[in-house]
């Protein structure tokens, strides 16, 4: 993956290869219209005419087969976890913990006690910022986080740096978009106790170079928590390989359900940090003056937990293992640069994130209309975009826009929805122009 390290630069050249079909390969092709198949929305209309669904980076589609995983478990093997010795609760036990397994297998974690089931990759955050941060932080001290960070890699670090007389410090990013790699550089000092960036900017689309970030950082004794949010439905992800020492993201937008998220964390980092949240099934043992703890992952798995939306995740993991992560890399690239054509041909839109590595991600404004007249116009057409600062309004300062209009794709769109995309931009020129 792009500039993930020595391993993950080569796989995504030859992935991006692949999708300008440099390459000879012998896997079947990827038959977009039988994968539309497994996701019931995409046949629905809006406004009489069809769903065509560009907003993957807010919420992604769910496949049948997810929406089945969770059905069943209610249907059949309801139960609470870690609690009863009855077939049932062992049942429900068994298939919340190979979930885990799922998500140690996909993100290739080397442990599955690295794996913390959240609510999602904000909260995955919050536990860091309020239980690894509370500890190593003090007055003085400086996290570094980048300028195309999203709100929730941004507040959790700024409450933090304001209760601790710490600084929060930001890395620019250049005018197509990227990291500016020597300000990243000379912005770590003997001060920095943590450094918080994303993988890929949900507004930009730019795949920052994790792996060679995470290295600089740990080669001044630097901690780093990647934000893998918008890159994990695009990306084969590599733990070992990236090496960080946080990751979170979050299951929706990797067509799992709502309300369960993942935070990974180095197995030494996750025993010395304090609980997060207190209660049930994070404890070995309660007196009314001690409790102790419970082992890895439990001890910040406090009450009972999104048992079906595990199992969900689990299910999407297995959907597009199937798919083939890869191949739906190779997919996207396709995509994105038919895409990219597609805004280019339009008049008076100017891209917003130009960065030679991006994921599937097209920010734009147009001259003609705000971006959420572009949104409404689109809509209208049955074009989901999504419009606004996507949580991001420090970047979009950076860019001096308001706001910009989305257009987010997953490995289920097609070249002809981005043609009624482009058609449903001309219409915003003619009703605005
Ligand atoms: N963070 C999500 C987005 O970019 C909600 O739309």
């Amino acid at each position: 993956m792009a500039g993930a390290g020595q391993k993950g630069s080569k796989h995504m050249e030859t992935v991006l290869k692949r999708a300008a079909g440099a390459l000879p390969h012998n896997t079947p092709a990827f038959d977009v219209a039988a994968i539309r198949r497994d996701f019931p929305i995409l046949h629905t209309t809006v406004h009489g005419k069809p769903l065509v669904y560009l907003d993957n980076a807010a919420t992604s589609q769910k496949p049948q087969a997810v929406l089945d995983a969770i059905s069943r478990y209610y249907s059949e093997t309801n139960a609470n976890i870690h609690r009863g010795l009855y077939h049932l609760s062992e049942e429900a036990t068994k298939a919340y913990d190979d979930a885990r397994h799922k998500v140690m297998a996909f993100l290739n974690a080397r442990l599955k006690c690295e794996i913390v089931f959240t609510r999602g990759a904000t909260e995955s955050i919050n536990l860091v910022a309020q239980t690894y941060g509370r500890e190593h932080v003090k007055a003085g001290d400086e996290i570094l986080i980048t300028h195309m960070e999203h709100h929730s890699n941004i507040v959790p670090w700024q409450m933090l740096c304001r209760e601790k007389g710490a600084r929060l410090r930001v890395a620019p990013v250049t005018d197509t978009g990227e990291l500016d790699m020597d300000a990243f550089r000379r912005m770590i000092t003997d001060r920095t106790r943590l450094v918080a960036l994303t993988y890929v900017s949900n507004a930009l689309g730019t795949v920052n170079p994790v792996g060679e970030l995470v290295r600089i950082a740990h080669g001044n004794g630097v901690r780093v928590l990647v934000d893998g949010a918008q890159a994990v439905p695009h990306l084969p992800i590599d733990l070992l390989d990236i090496g960080c020492d946080f990751f979170v993201c979050s299951g929706h937008k990797m067509f799992g359900p709502t309300g369960i998220g993942i935070l990974y964390g180095r197995a030494e980092l996750l025993e010395d940090m304090p609980p997060y949240q207190s209660g049930g099934d994070m404890i070995l043992s309660v007196r009314f003056d001690e409790t102790t703890f419970n082992s890895l992952p439990h001890k910040f798995e406090a009450g009972t937990p999104n048992i079906a939306g595990a199992i969900g995740l689990g299910a999407a993991i297995d959907y597009v293992n199937q798919l083939g992560m890869e191949r739906i890399a190779a997919h996207e690239a396709g995509l994105l640069q038919y895409g990219t054509e597609v805004l280019r041909s339009v008049k008076g839109v100017r891209i917003i994130g130009n960065a030679a590595h991006k994921a599937s991600v097209l920010s734009f404004v147009m001259d003609a209309a705000h971006p959420h007249d572009i949104g409404q116009i689109l809509d209208e057409e049955g074009v989901a975009v999504r419009a606004g600062h996507h949580c991001a309004q420090p970047l979009m300062e950076r860019f001096d826009v308001p706001a910009t209009a989305r257009a987010s794709l997953a490995f289920y769109n097609t070249k002809e929805e981005l043609d009624v995309f482009g058609k449903a931009l001309e219409r915003v020129n003619e009703v605005f122009g």
